[in-house]
């Protein structure tokens, strides 16, 4: 069976077509479990729209979806054979779009022009993410499901995080009781959530963050610093840069709520540390100024820069790690599993890497295993939605279009017990 999968949560417009085994939804497949395999996973960047204004708009972000739903769909069915028709379900359609103008029209013709393709299931993000945007792609994906009479999979965008961690390995939604307990960190722009999952389906949000996420963090830091949106991979980039022997720039920064007792985290007062130091920056008279931006600041040295690059990334790594590593002790945890965009991080996976294979973890955690997705599968994709739909569908959680609702504070508590 193939499912559709969108994600239009925040700013990336994003279809997948995952196939699994040959098997519907139902018992069958619940004892004879598929394999998953990604056939497509389109991603429509608007980073260079929002890059601009250093952050995502939303209302600028909902129309470059609207635009942007159609082309991408049409390059996820590629394979799929788009065989010409025409059909009569067209009012209903209009109704369900009224306030997707634009994208109405568009998708008015696609469907006049051709058949419905080889899918079984739509899989759409309800939440947490920016409403408008939530709104134009389960808008898109209730319009198809009315017009080629396929049920509907809503789908948790943090969960679908987690789920990621499902694709491309030996790990399969079947037959992995051995991983739980797990404790999952999600980390993206928006969220920073410390997870208990005791099974699939099963989670407990033991902690998060305060403030600023920590996907946020870098980006505000970026800004501050004059580097390109978004910032975690600028910074990342920055700090690798920097020469390891360049001892010049003792730069300190805080790690909030890092020895706290709860599994809250706190990062706002990491980006106001970042602004008083920047203040006390006593510039080298003999250096070159680098860029206008940098003239800005009137930071001339660019080791500086990387300098403090390094120091935010260590910064926000070692609170992640303290607090996953206590949580993963305290809930005698088998997993940790890392999802969202900064997961995509390599110093963070690198340091997570190292510090599961110390003797002291190793001790406490009876040899905690660490799933992180590839890089590609950390940042929003429509692919982990796939996946998240599937496991959902196994459980017959399929419901009729106009059923599905937006809800941008979704957690993902809520989402199933
Ligand atoms: O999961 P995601 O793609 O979208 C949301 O659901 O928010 O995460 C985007 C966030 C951005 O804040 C971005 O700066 C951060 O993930 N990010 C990174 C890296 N790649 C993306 N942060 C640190 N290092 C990276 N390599
Ligand atoms: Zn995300």
């Amino acid at each position: 069976m193939k499912i559709l999968a969108i994600d239009t949560s925040c700013d990336d417009t994003c279809i997948a077509i995952l196939e699994i085994g040959k098997q519907p939804f139902g018992e069958s497949a619940r004892r004879r479990p598929g394999k998953l395999e990604i056939k497509s996973n389109i991603i429509s960047s608007q980073v260079k729209i929002h890059r601009k204004y250093g952050g995502v708009y939303p209302t600028l972000a909902k129309r470059e979806h609207q635009r942007n739903l159609l082309p991408v769909l049409i390059r996820a069915l590629k394979g799929n054979k788009l065989l010409k028709i025409s059909n009569s379900k067209i009012q209903t359609l209009k109704k369900i779009l009224e306030r997707e103008e634009y994208l109405g029209e568009e998708l008015e013709k696609f469907l006049k022009k051709y058949q419905k393709p080889k899918v079984d299931t739509i899989a759409v993000t309800v939440g947490p993410g920016l409403e408008p945007c939530l709104w134009v792609g389960i808008n898109f994906a209730r319009s198809l499901s009315h017009y080629w009479d396929l049920p509907i999979v809503p789908v948790n965008h943090i969960e679908a995080h987690i789920l990621a961690n499902f694709l491309n390995t030996k790990y399969k939604i079947q037959n992995t009781k051995y991983l739980f307990p797990a404790v999952c960190l999600v980390v993206s722009g928006g969220h920073t959530q410390l997870i208990l999952m005791k099974n699939f389906g099963q989670y407990k949000i033991l902690g998060e963050t305060r403030d600023d996420a920590a996907g946020e963090c870098f980006d505000k830091t970026a800004r501050i610093l004059g580097l390109s949106y978004p910032g975690g991979p600028a910074i990342a980039a920055e700090a690798a840069r920097l020469k390891i022997k360049d001892y010049r720039f003792q730069i300190k920064l805080p790690r909030p709520m890092i020895n706290s007792k709860n599994y809250d985290f706190s990062f706002s007062g990491l980006k106001t540390a970042v602004l008083y130091k920047i203040k006390d920056y006593k510039p080298v008279a003999s250096l070159p100024v680098i860029s206008s931006k940098l003239r800005k600041l009137k930071i001339k040295d660019k080791n500086y820069i990387r300098a403090m690059c390094a120091e935010i990334q260590q910064a926000i790594i070692d609170v992640l790690i303290k607090k996953t590593i206590k949580a993963t002790k305290d809930y005698k945890a088998k997993t940790i599993i890392l999802g969202g965009g900064v997961a995509a991080n390599t110093e963070l996976r690198k340091q997570f890497k190292t510090t599961c294979l110390t003797p002291d973890v190793k001790r406490a955690t009876s040899g905690v295993k660490l799933l992180i997705p590839a890089k590609n599968l950390c940042t929003d994709n429509a692919a982990m939605v796939g996946v998240a739909a599937y496991y959902h569908g196994l459980k017959g959680k399929t419901k009729a279009g106009r059923d599905i609702e937006a809800n941008a504070n979704l957690r993902i508590s809520q989402n199933d017990q």
